[in-house]
């Protein structure tokens, strides 16, 4: 076999426990099945067509439909990527205005540039900072009610060609809102909400104190591949506003292959079986006891939903099967422990500027949790104190300036310039915070001042900054505006 094959075999074989997606656990979820390569068929008489189904998958369809409570759902077989392409095709025409969250996945600004839509901004990264940060003093004021349905309230009024919204929930740190208030509002205005999910599709089986992301949107995408134990892109699409399905169907058969895996297919099924065939309690009551003795033993702080109401005085929510470790006392550079964990073989799906992020399912065995207890444990994170509390300050403070639509970059030719000459110009392409994707500049906006010393800093810390040429580099359109 080749060098990829060689070097997954590495991790694998060397018995590093995977705290990242897919949920699945190294097969964990498939280890009493007979489930491999012989079952990686085409359509062929007897296996149904998943774009046109009428026998087993119809089948399954209608299961995955009716445990989500949708008027109409999809299996996704090239992730939530194609699904967030489904959704915003389904729902807007070109040259529409939206709205959606500074901090979204990459998949939903590249659906913007296809569609060509204009695009508003809600920023969102300010209360994730207030809640990753160690220290008390927040920077929003929190006494109000429903801080966030107001901010998008407001930004609806202001602009009343708003076609929709596209909120991601839960985000990747675990935090929730609810969408109840959000989508009555709308709704009454004839505003599409848009849901990205991709971190939630286990919330209807196994997190019972948060109500399921599908209940109050009019589309809905899951990763079943990251909470759930699909296999790597498999996902599920669901739509709640009949009036969309005709588009959904139409979109859905542009943009999956024609050669949907069935394997995949086979996976999505069993993570839907899965959702009713455990109990339902298992795996939020190990994250409960987990970080009951990370929060007793450590120097660690576990994000949980009774902190996060608290802190945002019941303004946002936290999925409990999420693990979110922040350090209590001073903010400190996640990384280290990111890094000392992996040295551990632990793998973690990401760090922050203040913490790691680690996904369990119920797929992950109890014997990783207990090792993964006893290496925080032992992991002595003020040997290497990093103050970041700078960097929470320029992230809070980030401004931004859109002189172009994504999509209308395209008709520009582009330099490329060292990362200290670009002040002013006009970026070419997005730049990211990879993971988890969130944007420090978009392709389209001024590049400010501020954006760029975000930008060494990350680098200094250590984070991997996407869409920077050999990290020194910057592509900027070639005339100046
Ligand atoms: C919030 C969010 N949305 C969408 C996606 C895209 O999902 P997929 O990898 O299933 O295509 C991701 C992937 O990381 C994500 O984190």
């Amino acid at each position: 076999m080749g060098k990829i094959f060689n070097e997954v075999d590495k991790l694998v074989r060397n018995n590093y426990k995977f705290f990242t997606t897919p949920g699945h656990k190294n097969g964990e979820a498939y280890k009493d099945l007979d489930f491999s390569f012989h079952h990686d068929i085409t359509e062929v008489k007897g296996s149904d067509n998943l774009h046109n189904p009428l026998s087993c998958i119809k089948h399954s369809l209608d299961k995955l439909k009716n445990f989500y409570e949708s008027k109409k759902s999809y299996y996704l077989v090239n992730g939530s990527t194609s699904g967030i392409q489904i959704m915003i095709f389904s729902s807007f025409n070109e040259g529409d205005e939206i709205l959606i969250e500074r901090g979204c996945h990459k998949s939903i600004i590249n659906g913007i540039f296809l569609r060509k839509l204009k695009v508003n901004y809600i920023d969102r990264e300010i209360y994730n900072l207030d809640f990753l940060n160690s220290k008390d003093d927040l920077k929003i004021n929190y006494n109000k009610e429903d801080l966030f349905f107001n901010v998008i309230k407001e930004k609806i009024e202001k602009n009343k060609n708003i076609k929709g919204v596209i909120l991601t929930n839960p985000n990747y740190y675990g935090i929730y809102i609810d969408q109840e208030k959000i989508y009555n509002y709308l709704n009454k205005r004839n505003i599409l909400l848009l849901i990205d999910s991709a971190h939630g599709a286990h919330i209807r089986g196994f997190n019972k104190r948060l109500r399921c992301t599908n209940k109050y949107c009019d589309l809905n995408v899951m990763s079943a591949h990251k909470t759930l134990g699909a296999l790597t892109q498999g996902g599920y699409l669901h739509v709640n506003n009949e009036k969309l399905i005709d588009k959904a169907d139409l979109y859905f058969s542009i943009f999956t292959t024609t050669s949907p895996s069935y394997l995949i297919m086979e996976s999505l099924e069993k993570a839907l079986e899965d959702c009713t065939k455990y109990d339902q309690e298992i795996l939020i009551k190990r994250c409960d006891k987990f970080r009951d003795f990370i929060n007793e033993n450590t120097n660690l702080y576990g994000l949980n939903n009774f902190y996060i109401k608290e802190r945002s005085n019941n303004n946002f929510s936290f999925d409990d099967t999420r693990i979110c470790l922040k350090f209590k006392n001073h903010n400190s550079n996640g990384n280290f422990l990111y890094e000392y964990l992996f040295s551990k073989k632990i793998i973690c799906e990401m760090s922050f500027f203040n913490g790691v992020i680690l996904i369990p399912t119920i797929y992950t065995k109890e014997e990783d949790f207990i090792f993964l207890e006893k290496c925080i444990k032992e992991f002595k994170s003020n040997q290497e104190i990093y103050d970041v509390d700078e960097i929470i300050f320029k992230a809070c403070s980030l401004n931004y300036e859109k002189v172009l639509e994504p999509y209308e970059i395209e008709n520009f030719n582009y330099e490329i310039l060292p990362i200290k000459e670009c002040e002013g110009r006009i970026l070419f392409n997005d730049i990211f915070l990879y993971p988890p994707g969130t944007p420090i500049i978009f392709r389209g906006e001024r590049i400010l001042i501020e954006s760029l010393k975000l930008i060494y800093k990350y680098q200094e810390m250590g984070f991997e900054v996407n869409g920077l040429i050999d990290d020194k580099y910057l592509k900027v359109i070639e005339e100046k505006i």
